[in-house]
């Protein structure tokens, strides 16, 4: 029965992995880091040559990018494998289904038919201008094989597993590496996650990803995807515009915690100096010279930075029997109404320069 049970969540996981960016996602996000790709190596990880559109923006775009190379595995078991072009068409494989490397030095018209496309692509394969050949081992990114062709890359772009998100980004910080990666944005929650946003090694990107192609060519809509990166782009330096004066009536102090609450990014006040509980989409906007990041009010990382730690024990029995969905590490406050409200993901930030004397 427990094997029944393992093989059923390795299926669903690897169900929750299959599905793919739409090239016009790409193409919106990338036009914010153009200065970086210019004589560099871009590698795509998790991304079958002719079928991602991570290889295929990067490919048909080499030139105008100045990218020096264009590096792309796949991983085996792909289902989506060999759709599109077949690679028995371009060269001689061993068997079925082996993942492949793709390596691009080189793009132009090879055809001669006066455009660029994926054909000029396939020919300079066949003609060894670029190379095409098999991985030894299955892909895995984080195989030797691909760990090397991680250490020759400048940036990783793609969209990785996401049932394997926190060994996906904890591969590319101890290597070192810039990328542009998509990811679920509870991600920023996680305990290995969150503090790299909070350290500023990670922030998140310009736009949401709202749909994916999954294997069988159809379309589903996600709620919460979206980028993360470490590479510099202008709105980690642009100021949030802040018009709400403090007043204590607006802003409920938290129990467990000397912070106020904020209920929304837009209401953040301009002059207060103290903690504040932010929902989680200030992240979106997060300018590390305007604000710094103190912590994130969830579970063992609430505790960390010393959610309840001002209560004692009794005082959390208490405030646990009259709301049974308090937790020791998330932040509560009583509101005008006399009852107990528990906010939803909050980051507690601090501001660095409130504007205390805006009026006078
Ligand atoms: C979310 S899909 C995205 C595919 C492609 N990057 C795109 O955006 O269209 C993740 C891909 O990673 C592949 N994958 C799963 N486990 C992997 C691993 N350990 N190493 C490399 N790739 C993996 C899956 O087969 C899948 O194709």
């Amino acid at each position: 029965m427990a094997s029944k049970n393992t093989a059923l969540n390795a299926a669903a996981k690897a169900k929750q992995d299959e599905f793919y960016t739409q090239l016009s996602d790409i193409e919106k996000e990338m036009r914010y880091y153009r200065k970086h790709f210019k004589s560099k190596t871009v590698f795509c990880n998790c991304d079958d040559p002719f079928e991602s559109n991570f290889f295929k923006f990067f490919v048909l775009n080499f030139n105008k990018l100045g990218l020096k190379k264009l590096i792309c595995t796949c991983y085996a078991g792909s289902p989506i494998a060999n759709q599109q072009l077949s690679l028995f068409d371009v060269i001689e494989l061993g068997e079925e289904n082996k993942p492949y490397k793709a390596i691009i030095t080189t793009v132009y018209d090879k055809t001669g038919d006066g455009m660029l496309d994926m054909e000029d692509i396939k020919e300079l394969f066949r003609s060894g201008e670029n190379e095409l050949t098999e991985l030894e081992g299955d892909g895995d990114f984080s195989s030797p094989e691909c760990l090397a062709l991680m250490d020759e890359a400048d940036i990783v772009v793609t969209n990785p597993p996401f049932s394997l998100f926190r060994k996906y980004m904890a591969t590319l910080i101890s290597r070192k590496k810039s990328f542009i990666i998509i990811g679920n944005q509870n991600a920023a929650h996680y305990k290995e996650i969150f503090p790299l946003l909070r350290e500023g090694k990670v922030w998140l990107g310009y736009n949401h990803v709202k749909e994916f192609i999954i294997p069988d060519g159809t379309i589903k809509k996600f709620g919460n995807v979206l980028w993360y990166t470490n590479l510099d782009i202008k709105k980690r330096h642009e100021e949030m515009i802040l018009v709400k004066k403090y007043c204590s009536e607006d802003y409920p102090k938290y129990i467990n915690y000397d912070a106020i609450d904020v209920n929304k990014v837009a209401n953040i006040p301009y002059d207060y100096p103290g903690k504040m509980g932010v929902p989680d989409g200030f992240l979106e906007t997060y300018n590390p010279s305007q604000f710094e990041i103190i912590g994130l009010a969830e579970s063992s990382l609430g505790q960390e930075i010393g959610f309840s730690s001002n209560l004692t024990e009794e005082e959390c029995a208490a405030l646990f029997k009259e709301n049974k969905s308090f937790r020791r590490g998330n932040p509560i406050y009583r509101g005008i109404d006399g009852k107990l409200h528990k906010p939803f993901a909050r980051i507690i930030i601090r501001n660095k320069h409130p504007e205390i004397n805006k009026e006078k």
